[in-house]
């Protein structure tokens, strides 16, 4: 696959915590905003969350920050903001997730998260689209990662780096955003490699094995937040029933329309969260 030649996560010899740290200074000197306080990235149907979190200090192309992939599809904004809250905090924003199944290699997939943590940012907030398992979700609704199962059989950590991934979205942040919604169900989320959309089978094996969500993303990424010592809380879109759960098939456009039916429900929901972080 297509890498391209001048990014320097794809030298091998190079230290990607060294690269996250020359992207946290390209942050620092292209927004003017010294350190961060909280990371986001914006999956489909959250994308307008930036408009409400707070005051855009600046907003920059991930192009022009080391490190970072153009974005891969349509609907995925490859743009980083610092924004301050009413509180005073800043947050960044991320809007360019580089996905696994792009073939750039982990290293890319979690280059976002790694420069977060170079920033200061001490919470990493994951939200995506995804497929619902629970039949009593329903296409729009929001729901909170609780655990992941991560089925690319892949990993970010290089060598014997052994970490543990007990708590990995963190309770103590799920009971902030229920507090800010006690509606919010919560759901195990199965990391596949994509792009292609589960068969109804690999849907049924999810579920077996304890999983209640279905994604193409954020279990990676939040591996390599728990290395970089960040406390993360997930956030799920539930854009469609999961393939044969429901009963039609699944298509892309279907994702991206529910993303953009639910954004101003789930965007104003997002920043009350965030606000109470
Ligand atoms: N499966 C995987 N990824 C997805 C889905 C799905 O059903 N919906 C949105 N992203």
């Amino acid at each position: 696959m297509a890498h391209s030649p001048q990014n320097p996560l794809d030298d091998p010899a190079a230290d990607p915590f060294e690269i996250a740290a020359r992207a946290a200074a390209d942050i620092a000197r292209l927004t003017g905003v010294e350190n961060h306080d909280i990371a986001l990235t914006l999956g489909s149907g959250w994308g307008k969350a930036a408009e409400i979190i707070g005051e855009t200090i600046a907003s920059v192309p991930a192009t022009e920050v080391t490190g970072f992939s153009r974005p891969a599809l349509e609907g995925h904004v490859g743009t980083l903001r610092s924004i301050r809250t009413p509180s005073g905090r800043n947050v960044l924003v991320i809007g360019a997730r580089t996905h696994y199944y792009e073939d750039h290699g982990v290293r890319r997939v979690v280059h976002s998260v790694r420069t977060a943590a170079a920033t200061g940012a001490k919470i990493m907030v994951l939200t995506n689209g995804a497929g619902g398992i629970r039949e009593t979700w329903k296409p729009g609704q929001p729901v909170l990662i609780s655990d992941h199962i991560n089925l690319t059989a892949d990993s970010p950590l290089e060598g014997a780096t052994f970490i543990d991934l007990t708590d990995l979205y963190s309770r103590r942040l799920r009971d902030i955003a229920r507090q800010i919604d006690p509606s919010l169900d919560e759901g195990v989320y199965c990391q596949f490699r994509g792009p292609h959309y589960e068969t109804p089978a690999e849907v049924q094996m999810a579920k077996h094995i304890g999983g209640h969500i279905v994604g193409m993303s954020t279990a990676l990424e939040a591996i390599a937040a728990r290395q970089a010592g960040m406390e993360i809380l997930g956030l799920s879109l539930i854009t469609n029933l999961a393939a044969g759960i429901q009963e039609t098939p699944l298509s892309h456009a279907e994702v991206i329309e529910a993303g953009q039916a639910a954004e101003p429900v789930i965007s104003s929901l997002l920043a009350r969260i965030v606000e109470a972080l």
